[in-house]
């Protein structure tokens, strides 16, 4: 039986450039439930970690959503983290692993995610690594793709290992994701605040056929010093944050 602890539920912190928000009219707040959304609604969706193999079905061919209770038994050794966005709003989401509070310390035992919504239109990433036994990795990005408003898919953007290299206390992992050795992290006695910082970018269209654009818009961000709040190059997330709130 999938045994779930609620991680958290910290922040979407929206960065709007926009002041036009509209109210949300999104009255689905399971990560398991369909909806159709607009621009403005919030949406609710979840992140599992666990095990790579933990994803899949027996004989590791078929990928399930961690929704799909009947077919996939995520048992006690997984996590969930449960967020609501803005949609089209760009959204840094994070999980904090570092205070002695917090349920979820990555390591190999639960050393993927996998971002997924809904029930009928069940759509999950695939699996992306967040730990082995000796680095993590806390930085990402996730596009969540809508056709006519509903989830059509949800994917991990790597943006290689340009930000780290160079930086002694990263390790660029299989040239596509910058990690923190684990030595350092707070949560092992080191100084640095290994919580997981996930930006979000919407693509697609809404329910009224709106276009979504923060993916773009995040693309021209990078440019700019925002994206530096998200990048690997900082110390830790926290002091990414400082700067910003
Ligand atoms: C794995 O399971 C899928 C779905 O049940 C099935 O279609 C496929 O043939 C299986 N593959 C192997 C190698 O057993
Ligand atoms: C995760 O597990 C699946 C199924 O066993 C496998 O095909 C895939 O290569 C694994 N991914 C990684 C990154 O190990
Ligand atoms: C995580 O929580 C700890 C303790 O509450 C706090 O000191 C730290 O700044 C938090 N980190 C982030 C990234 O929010």
């Amino acid at each position: 039986m999938a045994r779930f602890l609620l991680l958290c539920f910290l922040f979407a912190a929206a960065l709007t450039t926009s002041l036009t928000s509209a109210g949300d009219n999104n009255h689905v707040y399971s990560p398991c439930s369909d909806s159709t959304v607009a621009v403005g609604d919030g949406f609710t969706f979840g992140i599992a970690f666990a095990a790579n193999d933990s994803f899949f079905g027996p004989n590791r061919s078929v990928q399930y959503s961690p929704c799909d209770h009947q077919r996939l038994s995520l048992n006690g050794n997984s996590e969930l983290a449960v967020f609501r966005p803005k949609v089209d709003e760009i959204t840094l989401l994070t999980v904090n692993t570092s205070s002695s509070s917090s349920s979820y310390r990555p390591d190999s035992s639960k050393g993927y995610m996998v971002a997924f919504a809904g029930a009928k239109y069940a759509a999950r990433s695939v699996p992306i690594m967040v730990a082995n036994n000796d680095n993590v990795v806390t930085s990402f990005t996730l596009v969540l793709k809508f056709q006519k408003g509903r989830l059509e898919n949800l994917f991990w953007k790597k943006d290689g290992c340009s930000k780290c290299t160079g930086d002694a206390k990263f390790v660029c992992l299989n040239n596509e994701q910058c990690a923190i050795k684990r030595q350092s992290c707070k949560n092992q006695g080191g100084q640095v605040d290994c919580s997981l910082g996930i930006q979000l970018a919407f693509q697609g269209t809404d329910k009224h056929y709106t276009a979504l654009n923060s993916w773009y818009e995040v693309a021209n961000l990078k440019q700019y010093s925002l994206y530096g709040l998200y990048s690997n190059l900082k110390d830790s997330l926290s002091s990414q944050f400082s700067s910003i709130f």
